[in-house]
């Protein structure tokens, strides 16, 4: 696997796989990789020829600055991983890399309609520096397809939206939701639970399951099943930031007949924020 940390060096390799008629897959992360990672890759492989994954702890999309430096950085077990699955390439550029003019004075991506609901209302600024962020790694590495995990599944519809505002030529394809044994959805911000908090956390799953089960038996009380779960949850010990159930493909209040949901949630437990969602189609 080629480890590179410049632009120019990985554009000179980009350049060399298209001029072989290469196509190439593109799965963006901010590094400490688990499985859920590992599985966007293995899909990526089944997709294109060449498979990179970026890792860049991205400065821009953190509201919170504590959070930014107790991020774990795991390179060398990270390239390890990678290795042992075949990636082809992996971009590990430095924030002066990403942001040469520094981060005060940049041009920023707004993508419509995300900061006013679930995530976006409760971390301000966050999805702009995504769509930032994410934008300029695709420009970067001019992939034909990236994917993106369902896992946060706000933010992959705000790269759908921002591809197809933009007009980028390029796929995004979702991957599905890497889980825990017990249904805590696999994510790098798990290792600041402890090993009992980790098994609370299961309820996070549950509480999704438990709406998507009355949902499926025609209960159309959105705002009560909501509210159901946030008690449950802190009776649990957790602080909900949301429970929500919205339309899937534009995370707008659903009214009774709409049939493609989706069920999302974001909850404290200790110091970590945990965020989780599920499908749920009623027709
Ligand atoms: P990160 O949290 O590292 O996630 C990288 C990718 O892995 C995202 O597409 C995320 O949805 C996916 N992912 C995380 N946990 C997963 C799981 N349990 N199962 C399947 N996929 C999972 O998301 C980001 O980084 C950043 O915001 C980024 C897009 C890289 C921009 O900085």
């Amino acid at each position: 696997m080629l480890t590179v940390a410049r632009l120019t060096d990985l554009r000179l390799q980009i350049k060399q796989w298209r001029q072989q008629n290469l196509t190439i897959a593109f799965v963006p992360t901010m590094g400490n990789l688990h499985a859920g990672h590992l599985s966007l890759v293995k899909q990526a492989q089944q997709l294109a020829d060449k498979v990179v994954v970026s890792i860049f702890v991205n400065p821009l999309q953190f509201d919170d600055k504590a959070d930014l430096s107790a991020y774990p950085r795991t390179l060398a077990n990270d390239t390890a991983l990678l290795t042992s699955i075949a990636c082809d390439l992996v971009f590990t550029p430095t924030v002066a890399e990403m942001y040469p003019n520094g981060m005060e004075d940049h041009t920023n991506v707004v993508v419509a309609n995300m900061d006013d609901k679930l995530c976006g209302l409760k971390r301000p600024g966050h999805f702009d520096g995504v769509a930032t962020v994410v934008l300029k790694l695709l420009n970067m590495v001019q992939a034909d397809i990236a994917v993106f995990g369902e896992k946060d599944y706000q933010q992959l519809l705000l790269i759908k939206t921002l591809v197809s505002d933009l007009n980028l030529a390029i796929d995004i394809v979702g991957g599905e939701t890497y889980r825990e044994e017990n249904g805590l959805a696999m994510s790098s911000r798990n290792q600041y639970l402890t090993l009992q908090q980790r098994e609370q956390a299961a309820a996070i799953y549950q509480s999704l399951l438990a709406i998507k089960e009355q949902l499926e038996k025609g209960n159309k009380a959105f705002a009560e099943l909501q509210q159901h779960a946030i008690e449950h949850l802190q009776k649990l010990g957790f602080k909900a930031d949301y429970v929500d159930i919205r339309r899937a493909d534009n995370l707008d209040f659903p009214s009774e007949d709409d049939s493609s949901l989706r069920i999302l949630l974001a909850a404290r437990l200790g110091t970590a924020r945990l965020i989780d969602n599920i499908a749920c189609d009623l027709a």
